[in-house]
């Protein structure tokens, strides 16, 4: 049998005027797991995320969630989702508890079932005391309520636009665990600009810019199509990166500063380049780390956004 979780975009439009946020953008997910939905700043991400979540209608095209038309019954479609997607606050005056307990009621879920998913989910991702007021609370303890309250009711396909934003690095580390852990029997739908973070998370890339879909491929073929990969070089002292690109000859594709002291170097990503890379570096200076950098995601989000503006 077909698995019942399933997400349809049918021609989905999104105009403000004459400018077009989302441009006709189709695609069909289906069954558990995580996908990525990745673009630039203004690529149109919350724009998509805030029509397939029924916060704003399209100006045209359709969303269909688990087969059913948003638009003609959105509280039936919403019953099977949840969502966190940067609005302006609206429940500053409220407590954690009564912010939280009034999504629940939104969703028709008891308060009991939905004090014990603050003392549960909640604590695992330590929300910060529930009496505090959510207008009080810093960007990344307001992240991690609404992270919470995305989960309430255990539904079906969970939304998340950019859910990481603001947290430090504990907490961020705490949010990818859940996200393994539930996209295993859930539907998983996230943007996100730390793209290690997704490579680490998702199997499957949505890319869009201006508003128009790129590319849909899984993480693993887009990373092997853009197999150019980058190594940080740190030094103890510092140094010149143009001297370094001279050294490197034809095994570096480019040589950028990272600081006075480190470089990164884009490179092939052959292993015979590497350890020629590796050999020449220390004829620059004494060097006291030599790492893979970044996710080939990144370069090939890099690439994908360059090859499209030559073309258009
Ligand atoms: N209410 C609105 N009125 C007019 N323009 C809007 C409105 N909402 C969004 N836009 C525009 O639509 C485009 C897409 O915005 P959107 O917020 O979807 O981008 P995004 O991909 O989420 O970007 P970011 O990575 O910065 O969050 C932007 O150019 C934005 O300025
Ligand atoms: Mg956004």
């Amino acid at each position: 049998m077909m698995n019942s979780k399933s997400v349809k975009v049918v021609n989905l439009t999104k105009k403000y005027r004459n400018f077009k946020a989302v441009d006709n953008i189709s695609f069909e997910l289906e069954g558990d797991g995580a996908i990525a939905y990745l673009g630039q700043n203004g690529a149109g991400k919350t724009t998509t995320f805030k029509m397939m979540t029924g916060l704003i209608n399209p100006t045209d095209g359709k969303v269909f969630i688990e087969g059913i038309d948003v638009k003609k019954e959105r509280t039936r479609a919403l019953m099977r989702i949840g969502a966190l997607i940067e609005t302006p606050e609206p429940y500053a005056a409220l407590t954690v508890r009564e912010a939280v307990g009034l999504a629940g009621e939104l969703k028709g879920i008891k308060k009991k079932d939905v004090l014990n998913h603050l003392e549960t989910f909640g604590s695992r991702v330590k929300i910060p005391d529930l009496d505090r007021k959510v207008g009080t609370l810093s960007r990344g303890q307001r992240a991690r309520v609404i992270f919470v309250a995305a989960f309430l009711g255990n539904p079906d396909i969970i939304f998340l636009d950019e859910p990481t934003n603001g947290m430090d690095p504990a907490e961020r580390k705490i949010i990818r665990e859940v996200i393994l852990e539930w996209k295993k029997d859930h539907m998983i739908v996230m943007s996100s600009h730390l793209l290690q973070e997704v490579t680490d998370t998702c199997e499957d890339v949505l890319f869009i810019n201006n508003g128009k879909l790129l590319l849909k491929d899984t993480t693993r073929n887009i990373e092997s199509k853009f197999n150019s990969k980058s190594l940080k070089v740190d030094f103890l002292t510092s140094v010149n990166p143009d001297e370094l690109k001279e050294k490197l000859g034809g095994f570096a594709s480019s040589v950028e500063p990272q600081s006075e002291k480190s470089v990164i170097i884009y490179f092939n990503g052959e292993l015979e380049a590497r350890a020629k890379i590796l050999k020449l570096v220390q004829t620059a200076g004494d060097v006291i780390s030599f790492a893979e950098y970044g996710s080939s995601l990144e370069e090939a989000f890099v690439n994908l956004i360059e090859e499209k503006d030559q073309t258009e």
